[in-house]
């Protein structure tokens, strides 16, 4: 297996591509469109056949997922910390996850540990006068949530550092990871078992809070999921008309492609997307959804495609801006969205990089709704290259670079100090083999 991904020999896509965001979209789109209509229409199967294989998959998993719902049964896979360090998850439990490409953790963390984790950020912030020097948020995405700090530009506080690198992080990112193929056509893709410790942000929401939510969206990129000639070659079976053979586990060329930049970027590769809870939550209070549906991405993928959609229009997907999920273009997936059930602090919540996730509203929250974002982003070409600006970063105390730039902790001295790195953290950050 080589460790790096042989592109230059895999078999080319075949279609325009955009390796930077293209200067006239609408041309781009069209031209990308009518690409991948020849090129499915080359199959012998037309763009609407092939369209009418991937709804009745998504009609099933949908009838399945709201009549279980209607039984008064849970969504979201549940498994024990416990189980994952042990070695004890079911077959089905694993089945259950891939199908539904999201989990609860429960118990990652002792509840202990999480809830002192979040009372030493608030000492954190605190003791840096945080509350007096914000500046109001950064960026335009979690800013439309309101102008209170919910959203804490924070990245290297000891609690954070502490998470990030320790075994029980680890173990259950190895799980997640190890739930997708890796290895294919030649070429190791990634390493489940090493993270790149990607930094994010914390969430504190505070009791009595009114929250507006996020809309149903995804986040594993915009146009150039269409566009790049690696996202191309990743999602090949949905644009050569051998939609059957497309797997979403499979990791094949999602590991060392461009990305166009935005507000809302992630230079890494992440199989899951995650957040750890140091609060307890009630599910209905504000709480994450997804549409549990990993191969719901072939819809969103092909649906621009459809003779009802402008030739210039991507389902309203553009760069700079969120891939939204909406009832215009998408209402037969949305019926899926479904909430996490009640956690407590230490569950870890995931879901799979692809899928539509929004976040509820809620009026007078009961409660705090606390969260660390930490992700599984195994080690891989394209995460190594995004761990150069972490480490510097880290060195630093300055915001990542996929963040606005605000640099609160510049000059905080009591942030995480990197000889205060174990082994995890410093093979994380690239620091050691
Ligand atoms: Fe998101």
């Amino acid at each position: 297996m080589s460790p790096q991904p042989a592109l230059d020999t895999a078999p080319l896509s075949g279609l325009p591509h955009w390796e930077r965001a293209p200067a006239d979209l609408p041309d781009a789109i069209r031209q990308i469109k009518a690409a991948l209509r020849a090129r499915i229409a080359a199959s012998g199967r037309t763009v609407e056949e092939v369209f009418a294989v991937v709804e009745r998959l998504i009609e099933a998993e949908v009838d399945e997922i709201t009549a279980a719902r209607a039984r008064g049964e849970g969504i979201w896979p549940v498994i024990d910390y416990s189980d994952i360090a042990a070695g004890t998850v079911s077959d089905e439990a694993r089945a259950l996850l891939r199908r539904r490409g999201c989990l609860v953790v429960r118990g990652h963390f002792e509840r202990e540990q999480a809830l002192g984790w979040d009372r030493d950020i608030v000492e954190y912030v605190e003791s840096n006068n945080f509350f007096d020097t914000y500046r109001g948020p950064g960026d335009d995405f979690f800013g439309s949530v309101g102008s209170k700090p919910e959203i804490y530009p924070i990245y290297w506080s000891p609690a954070q550092m502490q998470a990030r690198q320790s075994d029980r992080m680890a173990r259950v990112q190895t799980f997640l990871n190890s739930m997708w193929k890796h290895e294919s056509e030649g070429v190791r893709w990634f390493d489940p078992s090493r993270d790149s410790l990607y930094p994010d942000r914390i969430r504190r929401r505070p009791p009595g809070a009114d929250s507006a939510g996020l809309g149903t969206h995804l986040d594993p990129g915009t146009l150039d999921l269409w566009m790049t000639e690696a996202y191309q070659r990743a999602f090949r079976h949905l644009f050569d008309g051998s939609v059957e053979r497309y797997d979403p586990w499979d990791a094949a060329y999602r590991t060392d492609g461009p990305q166009y930049p935005g507000t809302t970027m992630c230079s890494a590769f992440r199989t899951f997307q995650g957040w750890t809870a140091l609060s307890d939550m009630r599910h209905d209070q504000g709480v994450l959804h997804t549409v549990p549906i990993p191969a719901a991405m072939a819809y969103l993928m092909l649906r621009p495609l459809l003779a009802d959609v402008p030739d210039d229009d991507m389902c309203g997907v553009t760069v700079n801006q969120v891939f939204p999920a909406d009832h215009k273009w998408h209402s037969p997936l949305l019926d899926a969205l479904s909430g996490i059930p009640d956690v407590r602090a230490g569950d870890s919540v995931w879901w799979h990089c692809d899928m539509i996730h929004s976040v509820a509203s809620v009026a007078d929250q009961q409660g705090w709704g606390n969260v660390m974002y930490i992700p599984a982003a195994p080690w891989c070409p394209r995460n190594e290259r995004y761990a150069a600006s972490v480490r510097e970063a880290f060195r630093t105390g300055s915001s990542p670079s996929d963040f606005p730039e605000e640099h609160y902790e510049r000059t905080w001295p009591n942030r995480f100090q990197p000889h205060e790195l174990n082994d995890i953290g410093r093979r994380g950050l690239g620091l050691s083999p």
